[in-house]
């Protein structure tokens, strides 16, 4: 049985994010979207916020989990029993980062396979931080998020 954490901040998470824990959970026997409490990014929503709103997200996908974790991902992937780490690849912007972290990870743990799958085109140049963007200055996130998270996006913002 092969499991798969696609980690991330999710900060929101987007339908580019969607894409590729779909299509991770086709390809595996289950992902788990292990949503990152501590990142150095200062998040629009709480650990809980993000964690429910991957939730809700990924309902429809019958062998998807969420979980939130603190700390190093080897170190969850570890407490998991996992050996495998998906992540997505968009612009050649995201190749440099990913590959330092990949770099690191495998210092950290040899054992953890990170793998990617390319975003498609209409997702390439999608980030949470655009989405973010976009919804503070009133714009329409409906293309790139769910009906929910942009509920939450609007929500935020109506607060600030
Ligand atoms: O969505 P992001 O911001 O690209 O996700 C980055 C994430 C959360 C996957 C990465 O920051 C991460 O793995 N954080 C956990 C802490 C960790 O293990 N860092 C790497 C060694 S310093």
């Amino acid at each position: 049985m092969t499991i798969a954490l696609t980690p991330g901040t999710f900060d929101p998470i987007t339908r580019g994010h969607l894409d590729i824990i779909s299509r991770a959970s086709t390809l595996m026997d289950e992902v788990i979207v292990a949503v990152a409490e501590s990142t150095p990014k200062h998040t629009l929503f709480s650990i809980e916020e993000r964690t429910e709103l991957a939730k809700q997200a990924t309902t429809h996908m019958d062998n998807v989990r969420v979980i939130s974790f603190d700390g190093l991902l080897v170190d969850f992937a570890r407490k998991m029993g996992v050996s495998v780490v998906v992540k997505g690849l968009r612009a050649i912007t995201d190749f440099e980062y990913e590959f330092q972290m990949n770099a690191i990870n495998q210092q950290l743990d040899y054992r953890l396979e990170t793998t990617f799958i390319m975003s498609p085109p209409e997702y390439m140049y999608l980030s949470s931080s655009i989405v973010r963007e976009l919804a503070a200055l009133g714009g329409d996130v409906s293309k790139f998020v769910t009906p929910e998270v942009a509920e939450a996006l609007k929500f935020k913002f109506s607060d600030m």
